[in-house]
């Protein structure tokens, strides 16, 4: 890796990626996907970002381009200043062990077939010590860190004996036994039962403060993401369409997806929990064939025609952190000409009723 230091900038700087997919679609053709376009976020030591967006938005594309996991078709991804592309050898090494990630399902990321005590020490047969005690050490510790005590008990049970919460701390230890620098969790908590998501992500927040870890953390679950991130990422259609401090955007989202977004976030109050919500109607669009413009324009309340389903409105910075794709908020002014139209998104009348899944699920869920 190259000498990099915290003065330097941010620990992971992702620059203009795209990623595509080509999908088959008989023996003579294929069509291309477009799962992540044009994607800039950087992110400091130890900062969480909370990526939010509907289902297909390709929130997990760009944390598996992130990891190198998936290829980028176009830009790059800077790890501590060298570009993860570049890397092979001892680079790829050191970076496969510093950089790791927790998935959604800890039923299928765990072989059935290896013990507790296996499943966490097999990142250290690769990347840590060759002393076995050392090892064990490690694991036992690693099992203490992620609230599996006694750690003895646990070393010695398979997967399929324990409960999903469960599981995923033994994924979550996995990660952590390396010690990693930067971690990306997909969905970490959304298969788990709802007792335990909420201790699941303070484990996590809680790991992330002692080891000053820098976090990407992909959700659906806003009221998380508030809870947890530094900064929220709204991702449409591959894009990132609103990224701002995580209190100001649930507090005053810009973007009108980004209200659709949170309109269809149930209040604490239960009794809301059964109100029905409004939010833009529409389904996710295709991403082997996009709208033209913003690709939120068939379903945008407040679509300006003429422009918005001709021009892609570029990611622009306005005041306080905020930066928002929409052409609502021309470049030129730093808070948007039209704040009054843009209210009107996401709550507005005119919107269509709920056929968003995501909108529809229980919780807190964004989106399905
Ligand atoms: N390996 C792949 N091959 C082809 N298309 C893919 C592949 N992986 C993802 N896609 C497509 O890329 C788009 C983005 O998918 P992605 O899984 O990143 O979305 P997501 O936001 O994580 O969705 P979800 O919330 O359902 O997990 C989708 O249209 C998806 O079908
Ligand atoms: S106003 Fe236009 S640019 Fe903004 S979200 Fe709606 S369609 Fe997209
Ligand atoms: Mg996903």
């Amino acid at each position: 890796m190259s000498a990099w230091t915290r003065a330097d900038g941010p620990v992971l700087r992702i620059s203009e990626l795209s990623v595509r997919f080509l999908v088959r679609t008989s023996f003579f053709s294929s069509r291309p996907i477009a799962a992540v376009t044009d994607v800039s976020l950087d992110l400091a030591v130890g900062e969480t970002v909370a990526v939010v967006g509907e289902s297909g938005s390709g929130k997990t594309t760009l944390g598996r381009a992130a990891l190198r996991l998936v290829e980028a078709s176009a830009g790059q991804v800077i790890f501590e200043g060298a570009d993860i592309a570049g890397f092979r050898g001892a680079e790829l090494r050191s970076f496969r062990q510093r950089a790791q990630a927790i998935f959604q399902d800890p039923f299928s990321s765990l072989s059935p077939y290896m013990r507790v005590g296996e499943l966490v020490e097999e990142p250290l047969v690769i990347h840590g010590p060759s002393s076995r005690s050392e090892r064990e050490a490690l694991v036992l510790a690693a099992l203490e860190q992620v609230k599996l005590t006694p750690a003895s008990d646990f070393v010695e049970k398979y997967p399929h004996t324990l409960s999903g919460g469960q599981r995923q701390r033994v994924s979550i230890a996995r990660a952590m036994v390396l010690r990693p620098d930067y971690l990306v969790a997909d969905e970490p908590v959304s298969m788990i039962d709802a007792s335990s998501r909420a201790e699941i992500l303070y484990l996590l927040k809680d790991l992330q403060a002692q080891q000053e870890l820098t976090f990407l953390y992909i959700t659906h679950d806003l009221a998380s993401a508030r809870h947890f991130a530094d900064r929220i990422a709204v991702m449409y259609a591959g894009r990132i369409v609103e990224l701002a401090p995580a209190a100001q955007l649930i507090e005053a989202a810009r973007h009108p997806y980004a209200k659709a977004l949170l309109a269809a976030v149930p209040g604490p109050d239960p009794a809301n929990r059964l109100r029905q919500r409004p939010v833009v109607g529409g389904e996710p669009p295709d991403a082997g064939a996009l709208p033209s413009g913003c690709a939120f324009h068939p379903r945008c309340p407040v679509a300006i025609r003429g422009t918005c389903e001709t021009i892609v409105p570029p990611l622009i910075a306005l005041a306080d952190g905020y930066q928002v794709a929409c052409h609502l908020y021309p470049a030129d002014s730093s808070e948007g000409a039209s704040d009054g139209a843009a209210d009107e998104a996401g709550a507005s009348d005119g919107a269509a009723s709920m056929t968003s899944s995501a909108a529809s699920r229980p919780g807190s869920s964004a989106s399905g």
